[in-house]
């Protein structure tokens, strides 16, 4: 596969996880005295996929973008974020009050969406057109980590 379906392919799958993650935080919006289950719930999406895939990146696209000095301060800067999703995630993890489970939803919701679609923009579309990369081959060892 092209590059550009790579990139594609790559965009989708982000729009899926933001409306993935957004669809368990509805339900946490709408939920009164069993709210702690949506909490739980956008907590294990959180876990189980947001993060995983973060780490995935930080081995693989994120190392191939490093190679381009035009794009090192970028990826400093979304691995910055990785931390900060993470941390979001542990602080809704623990928290014991639906408003502020509400809050902290929306922040870590609304940060994830930037985040990916910055790297649709900025990281994925920067490196489609580069001859030496090959995003099929990122893909892959994308999904051997999170599959190791
Ligand atoms: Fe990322
Ligand atoms: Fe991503």
């Amino acid at each position: 596969m092209s590059n550009v379906e790579i990139a594609r392919a790559m965009t989708n799958h982000h729009a899926e996880m933001v409306n993935a993650l957004e669809g368990r935080i509805d339900l946490l919006v709408s939920s009164t005295e069993n709210w702690q289950e949506g909490r739980n719930a956008v907590v294990s999406y959180l876990l189980n996929d947001v993060l995983p895939h973060a780490e995935a990146e930080e081995s693989t696209i994120y190392s191939a973008a490093l190679q381009f000095v035009r794009l090192t301060a970028l990826v400093r800067s979304m691995m910055w974020e990785h931390t900060i999703i993470r941390e979001l995630t542990q602080a809704l993890q623990e928290s014991i009050q639906r408003d502020h489970a509400l809050m902290l939803a929306m922040q870590v919701s609304k940060l994830f969406w930037v985040h990916a679609e910055k790297e649709n923009r900025y990281v994925i579309a920067d490196l489609a057109p580069e001859p030496d990369i090959d995003l099929h081959a990122i893909l892959g060892a994308m999904h051997d980590a999170l599959a190791g």
